[in-house]
């Protein structure tokens, strides 16, 4: 099986062993005979799409940024992976960290940045570690700096610790994060490509997609796009937790049925059990049922075609005896507990969600309390500053589309109606409506709330209530 990252060669962290195996020679060749337009138009051919979630063509965002040099340009390399069940990239710090450099000074090169910064999620002090010493000796070797290879190209790398916040993999929170700022995101335009980190032209990379680029340079583009699924071709750093034998991280190509996955690598679904839930990307993506998961193949464009994504690849399964409304709720919290507070659906709607799921939870529901749901969700989707919205909103709304029963058998029978509507019909039935109210108006109030279950209006003008 194709490894384009996470390759079956001992020690292959160590400086030594990856030069042994061709490292930087790919570095070499492109700043010593490739122009920066050829090695953007190979990046371009490999057909890669980002692997931080969205799914965005590499070499097109490469080109947006500004030829010349008037202005100083910036990579940020985005390694603070802290969306729940997202842990590849961490991966790729512990086991093949150079070529991870590799991939970033070559994207420096094509794209004239004078500087990358390798921002790392506070907590996560083991790849810091790993990722400062790992820079320190590219520079010992030459491979960073001044007139690399002997080129006109210099350029700096420096690994920046986040505070640890979910937040701040957000692009352009990250680049506020690295100017010291609170880490909000940014409104857009200007795109970062404009206006970046410093207010200069900048352009920010998963680590997984930085670290596909030297083999796309060494093997060529069309190598790397006859990979997988042409629609989204290369290999994917499979992240898969819950409930499966082996849970970890598989590099395999796109396009992989997710059964093949979860049986023939994750060491199938623990005590023989049966799968309930599947998301395929990060906490964020809409969830599979079980049916959907025995046919789907896991690409960003088959995902897409049953209405989910690939995101970051994280695979979390869940089998038959889960209780999805704790699920929810602990995914709810996250949400809300992330939100940085700008936009008000975001802010509110999540604190907002995460309440009503643990009512329901508790057995004080409502009926209406799914729709409403739903609704909520609906109207933070779409309408906040930044993507995390979505991602609140998306697991709400698609596990209780999907998976409703079971939240409705934890809501008792009785409640039906909101205090509202529960006011109007009071209006509607008593003597002094009727006589002073025409016809017309009975007809109205009727048609706009007709829905009501006669038998709570019964119960509650027979006294019951
Ligand atoms: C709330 C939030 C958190 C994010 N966290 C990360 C992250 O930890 N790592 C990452 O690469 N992208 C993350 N992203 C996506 C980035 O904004 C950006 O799209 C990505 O880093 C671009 O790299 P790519 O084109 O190589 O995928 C996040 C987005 C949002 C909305
Ligand atoms: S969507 Fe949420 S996290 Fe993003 S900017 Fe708005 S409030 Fe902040």
């Amino acid at each position: 099986m194709v490894k384009v990252i996470l390759k079956d060669i001992p020690d292959l962290h160590k400086l030594e062993v990856y030069k042994s195996n061709g490292g930087f020679e790919t570095l070499k060749k492109v700043v010593t005979s490739m122009s920066p337009e050829q090695v953007i138009d190979e990046v371009k051919k490999s057909n890669l799409k980002g692997r931080g979630g969205a799914c965005f063509p590499t070499g097109l965002k490469w080109s947006f940024m500004p030829k010349g040099n008037e202005k100083p340009k910036y990579l940020c390399c985005n390694g603070d992976e802290s969306e729940p069940g997202s842990f590849k990239d961490r991966e790729i710090f512990e086991r093949n960290p150079f070529q991870f450099i590799e991939g970033a000074l070559i994207a420096s090169y094509a794209m004239g940045c004078v500087a990358s910064y390798v921002y790392i999620r506070g907590e996560y002090w083991k790849w810091i570690n790993i990722m400062e010493k790992a820079v320190a000796e590219a520079y010992e070797a030459g491979f960073i700096g001044k007139n690399i290879f002997g080129s006109d190209f210099s350029t700096d790398m420096y690994v920046h610790k986040g505070a640890g916040a979910y937040i701040c993999g957000e692009e352009s929170a990250l680049m506020n994060s690295l100017e010291g700022k609170r880490g909000y995101p940014r409104v857009k335009p200007p795109f970062p490509a404009a206006v970046g980190v410093w207010g200069q032209p900048t352009t920010i990379n998963n680590i997984e997609t930085l670290a596909c680029v030297p083999e796309i340079i060494k093997n060529g583009g069309e190598w790397f796009a006859s990979i997988g699924d042409p629609r989204h071709p290369g290999t994917l750093l499979f992240g898969v937790s819950g409930h499966v034998n082996k849970p970890g991280v598989y590099e395999l190509p796109t396009g992989i049925p997710l059964m093949e996955l979860i049986n023939d690598y994750a060491g199938g679904v623990k005590g023989g059990k049966q799968i309930k839930m599947v998301i395929p990307g990060g906490s964020s993506m809409p969830p599979l049922t079980r049916e959907e998961c025995m046919n789907i193949k896991m690409d960003n464009e088959s995902l897409k075609e049953i209405g989910s994504a690939i995101g970051t690849a994280g695979v979390m399964v869940m089998d038959e005896d889960t209780d999805l409304i704790k699920v929810l709720i602990r995914i709810s919290h996250f949400y809300f507990h992330e939100s940085c507070g700008q936009c008000t659906p975001c802010r509110e709607g999540t604190g907002w969600m995460y309440r009503v799921l643990k009512r329901i939870d508790e057995g004080k529901g409502r009926q209406s309390d799914l729709d409403q749901l739903i609704s909520v969700a609906e109207n933070i989707e779409g309408n906040t500053i930044c993507a995390l919205g979505d991602a609140a909103a998306w697991p709400v709304k698609w596990t209780i589309r999907k998976f409703r029963d079971e939240f409705q058998k934890k809501i008792p029978k009785e409640e039906v109606t909101l205090d509202v509507k529960e006011k109007v019909h009071a209006l509607r039935k008593s003597p002094e409506y009727i006589s002073n109210n025409t016809e017309s108006d009975n007809k109205m109030v009727l048609e706009m709330f007709g829905n009501v279950r006669e038998d709570v209006e019964e119960k509650r003008f027979s006294g019951d209530e």
